[in-house]
């Protein structure tokens, strides 16, 4: 199956999807391609160093640093490395855009340019040869296009060193090799379309003319763990014609996995999961229909015999299940104030997604756009506080809430005040470890800044929206005294029926779950979007389904408390997010250091968080709607 050749480009469905394919053949409108004369400077810029995984497939470290990083002495340009204008999500994600001493000429070969002169003390020389045992790996930016190196094409990036007979060796020579392309209009504008680095070890004797480090026979260069090292850094640049295209450029990154062996495990469980909710979905509605048949005769019965006493006896006998808890069920549950500022965030994290989703999927977030998607689910974030406002107050409302001044203040407070403090303890630890990773103090600032400036009063408007629109009323009255509630039987007990609940979500998401951890902690570009798209579809769809049957079976049991236990066992999935995290560790990841472990779980934690607030404001909206639906439709005396 070849999309791109097929797809259709009007109709909508072919290109969701082939959206994988698609949405490299059309670039974002704004990414405008640049043409050089020959000779023109092509800028190279450095980026943060970022450790990928080495020989044995294993990441050893999740520390990155800065390009310039006083102990790796790199060369400087002239007056000092200057930073390039990033986007906030591109500063956030890491990049660490600077520009560099290497010269690159359009179309000007050149040999053995020599940078500058290093000595490395042993001290140096030590941290280097752990972190190049680490599988540190060099990110340059030719005309804003990752440079990739040459036996490891299609991720982003080249070794910092690497290991020949058993010693570590340094990587001091580059050959560059620039693919342009000199589309047909223009005879003399030449196009970036492909950057490979050859990184080599040489350990040169003597000066470095124009065609020394052509010679074979130079050894490598190994940093000396006792003394001092001297090093000539050198580079070459080589420009080759190529046929590919401007706007196809990023391809041999994007396809990197065989988009059919992806198709296939993500058709494949796309139909279990499918099956799976059809089916019970459909013995579901069966049995509410009896249910709803049988309560609607019975009081048919009980209303034309009123002296029936035979009737009447029959009513009590049969009239079992969910309608005995009709004056329970909608009985404000406990910590309602806690749960109404879970499910705001919830609504307002489910809208950023959707949206996010949406954008990458209509092509607007190319990673030729750096940092775009960061930006976007921040900026989407900010402004959907509104929604999280109204939410939050609505739902609140609708429970009898009645420390609205609270719930006002917690909804945009709380929960991102958890996601910012994990946020800057990790951060500290990177700072603690110079790492580049580490997010400036001032983008902190800014982060801030925002976030009271532009979130908060939004969310205030919301709540204040909320607050003035009428309550939701239930479809039935509560009763003045609460029922007793008999015990459960084993599947119902709270942590059986939640890790049952639980697991489904997270089954529809676990294909795609490896190529995001993937992307994440392997620097891996990730661009699958029409895949997360369906991903997150089927996962609202197992989501909303399991914990309506969940809350099906609570109240045919005669357990009205629904709403927490909606809210816990849809957001359950996430606990199995952080276990495969976990898994992923065991079986991905061999880091070594102590930050590096706490660095990776306390991540996995916030995002299992956000997914737990994500999933069960789900699992509670649509059990929600399920309630108000079966007790609407059966008539109470
Ligand atoms: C530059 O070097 C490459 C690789 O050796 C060669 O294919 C290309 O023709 C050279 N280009 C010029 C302009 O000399």
């Amino acid at each position: 199956m070849h999309f791109r050749k097929h797809a259709p480009s009007g109709a909508l469905i072919a290109s969701l999807l082939a959206a994988p394919q698609l949405a490299s053949a059309f670039y974002l409108p704004g990414v405008a391609p640049t043409s050089y004369k020959p000779n023109d400077l092509v800028p190279l810029y450095v980026n943060t160093i970022r450790p990928v995984a080495v020989h044995d497939a294993f990441l050893h470290s999740v520390v990155s640093y800065d390009y310039y990083q006083p102990l790796f002495q790199f060369c400087q340009p002239e007056g000092g490395p200057k930073s390039v204008g990033e986007s906030l999500g591109s500063i956030l994600f890491g990049d660490r855009i600077k520009t560099s001493p290497f010269e690159l000429k359009m179309k000007q070969n050149e040999t053995c340019k020599v940078t500058c002169p290093v000595t490395y003390h042993k001290g140096a020389a030590l941290w280097l040869n752990q972190q190049i045992k680490n599988g540190l790996s060099i990110n340059w930016l030719v005309d804003g296009f990752p440079a990739g190196q040459v036996y490891n094409t299609g991720n982003p990036g080249f070794l910092l060193g690497g290991e020949v007979n058993g010693e570590v060796v340094f990587n001091n020579h580059y050959d560059i090799f620039i693919e342009y392309h000199t589309p047909s209009a223009s005879k003399d504008e030449h196009r970036v379309v492909g950057v490979l680095v050859q990184p080599e070890s040489k350990k040169y004797s003597g000066e470095v003319k124009s065609d020394t480090c052509l010679q074979q026979s130079i050894p490598p260069l190994v940093l000396s763990e006792t003394g001092d090292t001297e090093v000539t850094f050198t580079y070459s640049v080589y420009w080759i014609s190529s046929p590919t295209a401007w706007a196809t450029r990023w391809d041999k990154y994007l396809h990197v996995i065989d988009p059919k062996i992806h198709w296939f495990s993500l058709i494949n469980s796309a139909v279990i999961v499918v099956f799976l909710v059809l089916t019970v979905m459909s013995v579901l509605i069966r049995a509410l229909k009896k249910d709803i048949a049988r309560y609607n005769r019975l009081d048919q019965i009980n209303l034309d015999d009123l002296s029936g006493t035979s009737a009447l006896e029959d009513g009590v006998q049969e009239d079992s299940g969910w309608k005995l808890v009709h004056g329970d069920v909608f009985r404000t549950p406990s910590h309602p104030l806690l749960l109404s500022v879970f499910l705001g965030n919830g609504a307002q994290l489910f809208v950023m997604t959707g949206f996010t989703i949406a954008f990458a999927l209509l092509g607007f977030l190319s990673p030729s756009n750096r940092g775009s998607l960061g930006t976007i689910m921040v900026f989407l974030y900010t402004v959907l506080g509104f929604v999280g406002g109204y939410a939050s107050a609505r739902i609140y409302k609708s429970m009898q809430g009645e420390k609205w001044k609270l719930n006002i203040i917690l909804t945009p407070l709380l929960v991102p005040s958890i996601v910012f403090s994990t946020f800057f303890l990790l951060d500290l630890f990177l700072w603690a470890k110079e790492s580049s990773g580490a997010v400036p103090f001032t983008t902190m600032l800014v982060i801030i800044l925002i976030w009271f400036v532009i979130s908060v009063p939004l969310s205030f408007a919301g709540s204040w929206l909320g607050f003035r629109a009428p309550a939701i009323e239930a479809p039935v009255r509560t009763n003045q005294i609460p029922r007793q509630i008999p015990p459960a039987t084993t599947y119902l007990r709270p942590i059986p029926s939640m890790l049952l609940v639980g697991i489904l979500p997270f089954g529809a998401i676990f294909v795609e779950l490896y190529f995001i951890m993937s992307s994440i902690w392997f620097s891996r570009i990730y661009y699958m979007f029409g895949f997360l798209f369906l991903c997150y579809g089927l996962m609202i769809m197992t989501c909303a389904a399991a914990t309506i049957l969940l809350v099906y079976f609570l109240l045919c049991a005669e357990n009205y408390n629904w709403q927490w236990r909606a809210f816990l066992a849809a957001g359950t999935s996430a606990g199995y997010i952080f276990l495969n995290a976990l898994v992923y560790w065991v079986s991905k990841l061999s880091l070594s250091g102590f930050a590096g472990s706490v660095l990776y779980i306390g991540y996995s934690l916030l995002i299992s968080f956000l997914f737990f607030i994500l999933t069960g404001s789900i699992g509670f909206f649509s059990s929600w709607w399920f309630v108000r639906k079966i007790y609407s439709s059966i008539k109470i005396d």
